[in-house]
């Protein structure tokens, strides 16, 4: 199972990472690369396409700067957008990504009115909104990317510190993407054993502090740009779930409908991914914490959402 076409939009870090990895996990035939910029697309799909006949994949990859070869594309995945620059506000930066957003998916309406849509443009939960918004897409089409990125972190570092394999930690976060991640503890184990019963309090609760601040500190070891390989492979991981219909259960930004006391605002849940996109929010009960922390995420979102 695959999808016939699957377009990246943005070529930059974050961008080109996912269509090599679309392409090399042939999640389709083709894979369509787009860009603002003349020539940059072209050039990394091209170079992509070269690695083909070594890597052994026959997933076509082209670049474009317009959307004429994304037209009908069956799911998009969306990195356009730039980083603040010196002398640019939050806000700044939040209204030159959100008309970013808003002209690539009204593009995405335009030519694959059918398709699924991954959101990766920070601010996250705000950018699926918009492209929700502008689409007029229904929920189930239009996801965001930050819980399986930030579920990634937190197992990468409690591999490390249990010196076992990633393959055998799972975990489960909520609410935003960064500073106001809920981590749900309490369903993060190692094969099964509850992960609390291996790592004492004051180290979990230091691992937790380290994944919110993941992607701060990948920044402040590059200095210039931000995190790519890990972000990449969570869209790929979402975009896979969708195309090959593998009903996955996995944290992902979606707009809720009531779900968690929360109406019309994005925000990281457990998700079941298949055809189609968004199958199901999955709603758990929550201690009294948890369900403040996730309160206070939805509230920071709001904010974000009011200041467009
Ligand atoms: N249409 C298409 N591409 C665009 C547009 C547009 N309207 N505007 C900007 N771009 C392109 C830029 O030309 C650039 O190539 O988006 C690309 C962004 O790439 P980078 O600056 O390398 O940023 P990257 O690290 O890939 O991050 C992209 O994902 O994780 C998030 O916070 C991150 O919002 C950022 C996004």
């Amino acid at each position: 199972m695959s999808a016939r076409k699957i377009t990246v939009v943005g070529a930059g870090h974050v961008g080109e990472a996912c269509a090599q990895r679309l392409a090399e996990k042939e999640l389709c035939e083709e894979v369509v690369l787009i860009d603002i910029l003349e020539g940059i697309p072209q050039g990394k799909a091209l170079d992509q396409w070269e690695s083909a006949p070594v890597e052994g994949f026959d997933t076509r990859v082209t670049g474009a700067n317009d959307y004429g070869p994304a037209e009908d594309s069956d799911l998009f995945i969306v990195t356009a957008g730039i980083a603040r620059k010196p002398g640019m506000s939050r806000d700044d930066l939040l209204r030159t990504n959100a008309g970013i957003v808003r002209s690539v998916s009204a593009e995405i309406a335009r030519v694959a009115p059918e398709a699924v849509v991954i959101v990766v443009s920070n601010p996250l939960d705000v950018m699926a909104w918009v492209a929700k918004e502008t689409t007029g897409f229904p929920r189930e089409r239009v996801i965001g990317m930050a819980g399986v990125l930030d579920t990634a972190r937190f197992r990468s570092f409690i591999a490390l510190e249990l010196d076992v394999s990633v393959e055998d930690i799972q975990a489960m976060v909520l609410g935003g993407h960064g500073d106001t991640m809920v981590p749900l503890v309490s369903c993060t184990s190692v094969s099964g054993i509850p992960v609390s019963r291996l790592i004492p309090p004051e180290r979990l609760a230091a691992i937790v502090e380290r994944t919110r601040n993941g992607g701060a500190e990948i920044v402040a070891h590059l200095k210039t740009g931000s995190a790519y390989y890990a972000p990449s492979a969570a869209a790929v991981q979402m975009a896979e779930a969708i195309v090959r219909n593998k009903r996955r259960i996995l944290p992902a930004a979606a707009c809720l409908e009531g779900e968690y006391g929360q109406e019309g605002v994005y925000l990281g849940v457990p998700c079941k991914l298949g055809a189609g996109g968004l199958m199901e929010v999955l709603e758990l009960e929550l201690s009294e914490s948890e369900a403040e922390a996730l309160a206070r995420s939805a509230e920071h979102v709001r904010q974000v959402m009011a200041r467009l």
